[in-house]
């Protein structure tokens, strides 16, 4: 069996450095924000393997679906040797992607939660045991060194989770990712589709409260790391579908007026009653959209699977 080898490529004070200057940003912004990579500590992943588990949460039960009937299609228009999956999480569902991919050779998990590429990939050494598993923690929105591995190679980005980034964001993610690509090569992109605001709503606010749990984890991140004294009780989690962006955003909002301190920014916090803080978009696609985005990316949409219900979509792309 190769052992598991997992490579920082963040400078050690990196992600406290980007921290520190995305709090500030963010909270002195108006309205004010978060971004989203800062939800996964260890408890924060944690929560999101929950999210993932409730009735409620259809995108990981749907892009499962089209992993489960599609993937020897995926291998057999791929043929892929080498598969990078960035924002991997778990790399749960990837398994069904890995058993397809008869050529694989080697397995390139990108993620900046530690905790979850440590647990998936000391997992996916012991049951493949000829897979050469190379994670990397890093921000999959910063330029990516990827280890030297045999092509042709399939980046797969699941979960819906491009759907975080801002319209220009993404815009510079695909160009970054299609610089990472050369002819042969593809992307996998798993995208959550527009559909009925109801469904939306429950998918991001659950009955039990879950979300609202992983929600206000950013909090006790910002706490925790630079000594913030946020109290999540003094907030309320919200899920509001934006019907002209096609995004949902999930935002925390202040119960009272209150003013919270950064001591390592040196900095006061004044929320009004009622005030929110944006943490999360997640936009969700049509398939016009997706081919239109990934064509000014230089990439062209090959092939395009739904589930049965048509909620998700997962699209294969090669360089044009
Ligand atoms: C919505 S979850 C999806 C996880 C998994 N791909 C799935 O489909 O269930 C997003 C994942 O991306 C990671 N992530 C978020 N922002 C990131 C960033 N800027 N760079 C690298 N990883 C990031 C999180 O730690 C998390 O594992």
């Amino acid at each position: 069996m190769s052992p598991l080898r997992i490579t920082r490529t963040l400078p050690e004070d990196a992600t406290g450095a980007a921290l520190r200057a995305d709090v500030r940003t963010g909270l002195t912004a108006t309205p004010k924000s978060l971004p989203p990579k800062w939800f996964y500590d260890a408890r924060g992943s944690e929560l999101f393997e929950r999210i993932t588990e409730l009735p409620e949460y259809y995108p990981t039960r749907a892009e499962r679906e089209i992993l489960l009937t599609r993937s020897g299609e995926i291998a057999e228009a791929s043929g892929a040797r080498t598969l990078v999956e960035l924002g991997s999480g778990s790399s749960e569902k990837t398994r069904h992607l890995i058993d397809a991919l008869t050529a694989l050779e080697a397995y390139v998990p990108v993620d900046v939660s530690e905790s979850a590429l440590t647990q998936a990939g000391q997992a996916l050494v012991a049951e493949r045991p000829g897979l050469d598993v190379h994670a990397l923690i890093a921000d999959f929105t910063a330029p990516l060194a990827l280890p030297e591995t045999p092509g042709p190679r399939l980046v797969a980005f699941l979960g819906g989770t491009v759907g975080n980034l801002l319209p220009a964001e993404r815009a510079a993610f695909l160009a970054s990712v299609r610089a990472l690509l050369a002819p042969g090569d593809g992307l996998l992109l798993g995208t959550d589709l527009v559909k009925d605001e109801a469904t939306l709503v429950r998918a991001y606010d659950d009955a039990a409260g879950v979300t609202a749990a992983f929600d206000k984890n950013v909090l006790a991140v910002v706490d925790r790391e630079l000594g913030a004294d946020f109290d999540p009780d003094a907030f309320d989690h919200v899920a509001v579908w934006d019907a002209e962006r096609e995004w949902i955003e999930m935002r925390l909002r202040s119960r009272t007026a209150q003013t919270v301190k950064v001591p390592a920014l040196d900095l006061a916090v004044e929320f009004a009653a009622g005030e929110e803080l944006r943490t999360e978009i997640s936009a969700k696609f049509r398939r016009e959209g997706v081919a239109s985005e990934l064509a000014s990316a230089g990439l062209e949409l090959t092939h395009w699977w739904t589930d049965s219900e048509g909620r998700f979509a997962l699209s294969l792309s090669t360089v044009r």
